[in-house]
């Protein structure tokens, strides 16, 4: 199952004079053992992360990109173009983006399908909103957006593919972080869902208001296979703190 994961998606967020500090905070910082670290800077600064943090183990990826080779598709970025950039991981589905820009469970199928062909880890988010919670509709959400992320996948391809949990209702400010009541039984969920379509049980980091207060608690549940963290992570100095409490509380077991 690898190490546990801890990584941050920036949003839009950091010119490339803040993105430069962060990578060379990140690079020069004693980074904590058994964590594999992930950053997902905007596009215009990605080459320069992935040049401060080369040989650092600290692995870089796009926030999203479109599933068409090239062509005529205004403001967008492709899988190559990520994979040229450097990155290797390539985050999908974000609830930010399935809300504003009208992204489906059919363009981030397509989305996989491009990330896969092009080398790059997929990590794709899925989450409730607070209404299908509320009604009842947690799990079922979760498990449909997980399959329909990887549908036409084959067993070998959907193990190179992350998940993410990320409910609505938690991410952002206003956001109620989940407990981990509440995570353990949709990560299980989502790995059920995906080991019956595809033969594969996936990683699932847990994603939404992950915070140092809450990050222990949720590093220690089996089902966690890593944290997703956005505001608590904008510093570099933040991820390695979250990094390092996951770190040590997974050894305290
Ligand atoms: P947050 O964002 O930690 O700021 O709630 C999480 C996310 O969107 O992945």
């Amino acid at each position: 199952m690898g190490k546990f994961r801890v990584g941050t998606g920036w949003k839009m967020n950091h010119t490339l004079a803040m993105a430069r500090d962060y990578a060379q905070a990140l690079a020069a910082a004693e980074r904590p053992e058994g964590i594999d670290l992930f950053v997902l800077p905007p596009a215009t600064a990605l080459t320069e992360v992935v040049r401060l943090l080369e040989g650092s183990g600290v692995r870089v990826g796009a926030q999203n990109a479109h599933w068409a080779e090239k062509g005529a598709w205004t403001g967008e970025i492709s899988m190559t173009m990520v994979a040229d950039a450097g990155a290797t991981l390539i985050e999908l589905g974000h609830s930010e983006r399935r809300a504003h820009f009208g992204e489906t469970d059919l363009d981030v199928n397509r989305k996989v399908r491009a990330a896969i062909d092009h080398g790059l880890i997929p990590l794709v988010c899925v989450g409730e909103t607070g209404d299908d919670k509320r009604l009842g509709a947690a799990i079922e959400t979760n498990a449909r957006q997980a399959r329909m992320a990887m549908a036409g996948l084959s067993h070998a391809e959907a193990a190179k593919v992350w998940l993410a949990y990320e409910p609505v209702w938690a991410i952002g400010e206003g956001g109620i972080p989940a407990t981990p009541e509440d995570a353990k039984p949709v990560h299980a969920a989502i790995k059920r869902a995906v080991l019956d379509l595809v033969g594969v049980e996936p990683p699932v980091l847990y994603g939404g208001s992950v915070n140092p207060q809450n990050a222990e608690a949720l590093a220690v549940v089996p089902e966690v296979d890593g944290l997703f963290v956005g505001r608590s992570a904008w510093t570099a100095q933040g991820l390695l703190q979250i990094a390092t409490l996951a770190a040590q509380a997974r050894k305290r077991g």
